[in-house]
């Protein structure tokens, strides 16, 4: 069928045309925002998930749904390289120099002020200026070098700021996985300040199955953080997700097709866009058949192992390699980490050091003591194609 109109989006953080399944994080998420607008500040939301199941996707949408009610919105991607206070601080730029534009009143303009001493505190050579007189604003002392004072500062200043514009500050990080765990100790105490103070300002954080765990260990008050797992769809919600989309460009599965389909991509996101493009692709239209499912499952299957997989297998080391070759068959449910030594005929410690790696690459993760996984599903059946 018409390759202009397919309307499958595989791609790290792409939108799809439908976003199934994700209704109930979506409905806490628009309470949250109303309670805040009301006074009430809710618990920071922590999504986390396998690779591919779309937590970036939903996090976005999280954010346009913040934005759609004019809240101040920073969105940040964690990486192993770049601290949160640079990461916040150069996130806030942005939705600051926007709400600069606007006439302002005097809490937010002791936002700008303090968002300058925030920048100031990581970065001397670089300067802001909003284009506004900050010369009479009271604000300022978010650059004592410390982070929970400065972090605290800049959210109490930029959310009163924002509860003075009638809206709240929503504060989205992504792969927070790779946040120390200082700065994640950090962030819930904000959170926990937040909350007795009822300052608006709402946080959402995204990261790979590890993060409730690492959370847990940051020693801090992540009892009250609400939990979402963010999973593969079920089966109505995987047929929805190849069936809508076809639905809307006027076209269709079979529904020998959609069984094919939805049993292939074994329900997670990011093989169902993969699959449903490239079988929209082999189609003829405007149904797509058996056969169309078959060959697009064929050729998607391929795609993933030159992209998806093969972008994260590409970047381990040879004894790396070994050792996720080890981890099969069981690492795409977990397997000991003294099962994995023995296949390897190594002492358990001496592995410490590629374990630790996979973990920091983000190809594996602890679900428990002593267990290692796959953070990237169907990791194990890839692995299996791979020569060696
Ligand atoms: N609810 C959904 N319904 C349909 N497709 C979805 C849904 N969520 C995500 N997708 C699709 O799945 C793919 C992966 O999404 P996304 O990048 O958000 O995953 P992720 O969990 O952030 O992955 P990673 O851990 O690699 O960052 C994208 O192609 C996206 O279009
Ligand atoms: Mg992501």
């Amino acid at each position: 069928m018409d390759a202009v109109r397919n309307p499958y989006t595989p791609g790290t953080g792409r939108k799809p045309s439908a976003l199934v399944g994700r209704d109930e994080v979506l409905e806490t998420w628009r309470v949250a925002l109303e309670r805040a607008e009301r006074g009430k500040t809710d618990q920071p939301l922590v999504l986390y998930g396998l690779r591919g199941v779309g937590k970036t996707v939903l996090l976005t949408q999280l954010r346009h749904d913040a934005e759609k009610r004019d809240w101040w919105v920073v969105q940040v991607e964690a990486g192993a390289d770049v601290g949160l206070r640079d990461l916040l601080g150069e996130g806030l730029y942005e939705p600051l120099s926007e709400i600069a534009r606007q006439g302002l009143g005097r809490r937010a303009l002791r936002a700008l002020k303090t968002a300058l001493s925030f920048k100031a505190s990581y970065d001397a050579g670089g300067t802001w200026t909003f284009g506004v007189d900050l010369s009479g604003a009271s604000g300022g002392g978010a650059d004592s070098g410390v982070l929970r004072t400065d972090l605290k500062r800049i959210v109490k200043d930029v959310s009163l700021g924002a509860r003075e514009e009638g809206v709240g500050l929503a504060i989205l990080v992504d792969e927070a996985q790779d946040l120390s765990s200082d700065e994640l100790t950090t962030l819930s105490m904000v959170a926990q300040a937040a909350a007795q103070d009822d300052w608006p300002v709402l946080f959402a954080v995204a990261g790979l199955p590890s993060l409730p765990q690492t959370l847990s260990e940051a020693k801090s008050y992540t009892e009250r953080f609400h939990y979402s797992h963010i999973e593969r769809l079920s089966h109505t919600d995987a047929r929805a997700a190849f069936a809508r989309p076809a639905q809307e460009e006027g076209a269709g599965w079979s529904d020998q097709a959609l069984d094919y389909v939805v049993a292939e991509s074994g329900r997670y996101p990011y093989f169902i866009q993969q699959f449903g493009q490239s079988s929209w692709d082999a189609a003829e239209g405007p149904v797509i058949e058996i056969a169309d499912a078959r060959v697009g499952v064929a050729r998607g299957q391929n795609h993933l192992d030159s992209g998806f997989f093969r972008a994260r297998w590409d970047r381990t080391t040879a004894s790396e390699k070994r050792y996720l070759r080890a981890m099969c068959p069981g690492g795409d449910t977990g397997i000991g980490t003294g099962e994995v030594a023995s296949r390897l005929g190594k002492n358990l410690n001496a592995l410490g050091p590629t374990r630790a790696g996979l973990i920091h690459k983000g190809l594996a993760y602890a679900p428990d003591h002593g267990i290692i996984a796959f953070t990237v599903p169907g990791m194990e059946s890839f692995i299996g194609r791979q020569p060696e």
